[in-house]
């Protein structure tokens, strides 16, 4: 096991202005609002804490930050917790900061996207989606990869592909993004959701059947952190009571489960390269179809329910409206930012696994004391390394962890709210038996920066901070 290094004086990077150091650099408001031109990076900080608090984290922060209107019916914790956010998103980091996303981007993005541009094409379906679904296709094995503007989107599409009709049940874990449950809920149906297992924090496949009625078309395996759910018992379960599987692989591009890629079990699976993700494309996703008979109806929701492919293939003479569908294809300039990405996406995952080790190799002997869990990866999967979690004794340790390492410049975070605690999940959804692993884990998780710009370096500050904010 490697040593752990402190690094005591990273303010003395400040003397080489703003280089590589930048992110240890102190970053006050005061500097933020003052400076006629503040320099990118600071914009940068600020653009992502609003990217968190607007898109990725968890429902109740929009609450937060609207306004404190239902602080006063929550209970104690809870109410730190909401200040901490609020006060995390709504400032630029103070002191030395090691942001919890940093978008890294190969050289070819801007070229790309001026190639596009000199190609008169920007509007969707132009040769860099070509070129994108091409390649998705060969590393899936795929009948076919449609390029969507979000994995929301790529979701919607698969709802609407699975044919859910108003009450038709799905089931899914209540621990994932809201995006899993509207897919449903916007077709009528109902998400039934089911609790997780302890070790991945991926849905319980030991508790699926329970939770199958005549209602119900389909199951939508989460890849939380980019480790697979337990596909083989999934699909067998599928076939038994001929249901769909659709993988929400957002977290999951270049996972891997028994050798082959995570997004290639299920009937379909949708991918987000959200800026978040590991490969991005500012918004973005895909959806994957693994059944060539998918594919027409596929096309046609994907250019707002109008045959037009078939029509640029020459297939039929006129295009007109044939189905339901909707606007989901993603422009060219998307498209190919994302193929600068998709070139490097074996590089990019080596950097981040390579990060990702080095916390896990770090923080077993705290694991050894009994003072955290660390991710558990089952020997059938190859996660990417898409989230670097802890899961900490309980929710006052979990806020002062966070807290404290927010003092020292490391932006982690948490998530997610469980959906059938939510008001839209308690509205829409039903669950299946207690959901107490999900409501203990959400309560106890620890998520670390990790990014393929962060540098070991980097990582070691974050596992430095963690281990002073652990202490006993
Ligand atoms: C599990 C899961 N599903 C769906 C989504 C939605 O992805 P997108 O932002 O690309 O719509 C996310 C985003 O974080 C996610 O984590």
């Amino acid at each position: 096991m490697h040593q752990v290094r402190f690094v005591s004086n990273y303010d003395s990077s400040l003397n080489n202005g703003f280089s590589q150091t930048t992110r240890h650099t102190t970053l006050s408001p005061r500097i933020y609002n003052t400076s006629p031109e503040p320099h990118p990076r600071l914009a940068l900080l600020v653009n992502q804490s609003y990217d968190l608090a607007t898109a990725h984290t968890d429902t109740y922060w929009e609450t937060v930050v609207d306004n404190n209107r239902s602080i006063t019916d929550t209970p104690a914790n809870e109410m730190v917790m909401k200040a901490y956010h609020h006060d995390a998103l709504t400032t630029p980091a103070g002191g030395q900061c090691i942001p919890f996303n940093q978008v890294y981007t190969t050289t070819q993005e801007l070229n790309y996207i001026a190639q596009a541009i000199a190609q008169g094409q920007i509007a969707g379906d132009g040769a860099f989606t070509e070129q994108c679904q091409t390649w998705l296709e060969q590393a899936f094995k795929s009948s076919k990869a449609l390029l969507t503007h979000s994995c929301t989107a790529a979701l919607e599409m698969a709802i609407i592909l699975a044919d859910i009709q108003p009450g038709d049940e799905v089931i899914m874990p209540s621990y994932t993004f809201v995006s899993t449950a509207n897919a449903v809920v916007l077709r009528g149906g109902i998400p039934v959701f089911v609790d997780i297992r302890p070790d991945t924090l991926n849905l319980d496949e030991t508790l699926i059947e329970a939770a199958i009625t005549p209602r119900t078309k389909a199951i939508i395996p989460v890849h939380y952190a980019g480790v697979s759910a337990d596909m083989t018992a999934i699909n067998a379960l599928a076939q038994q009571y001929g249901l769909l599987v659709i993988e929400d692989a957002a977290q999951g591009f270049q996972a891997q489960y028994k050798g082959q890629p995570v997004g290639s079990w299920g009937d379909m699976a949708a991918f987000s390269f959200h800026a978040t993700k590991n490969i991005v494309s500012g918004e973005g996703g895909a959806l994957l179809l693994n059944h060539p008979e998918l594919i027409q109806r596929a096309e046609i929701i994907w250019e707002k329910g109008t045959n037009r492919k078939q029509f640029f293939r020459g297939e039929v003479d006129k295009y007109t409206w044939v189905d339901v569908g909707s606007s989901y294809l993603p422009s060219e300039l998307v498209a190919a930012f994302l193929w600068a990405q998709l070139e490097q996406a074996a590089e990019i995952t080596r950097r981040r696994r390579k990060l990702w080790q080095r916390y896990h190799q770090t923080f077993a002997a705290l694991e050894l004391q009994r003072q955290v869990c660390r991710p558990s990866i089952p020997a059938e999967c190859e996660p990417n390394a898409h989230i670097y979690y802890l899961l900490v004794d309980g929710p006052q340790t979990r806020m002062r962890v966070l807290a404290d390492l927010k003092q020292q410049g490391v932006q982690a975070t948490f998530h997610y709210v469980p959906l059938h605690t939510a008001p839209a999940g308690r509205k829409y959804g039903r669950t299946h038996g207690t959901l107490r692993v999900t409501e203990d884990i959400c309560d106890r998780i620890v998520r670390l920066p990790l990014s393929a710009a962060l540098t070991t370096a980097d990582v070691d500050y974050v596992i430095g901070q963690v281990l002073q904010a652990l202490r006993p």
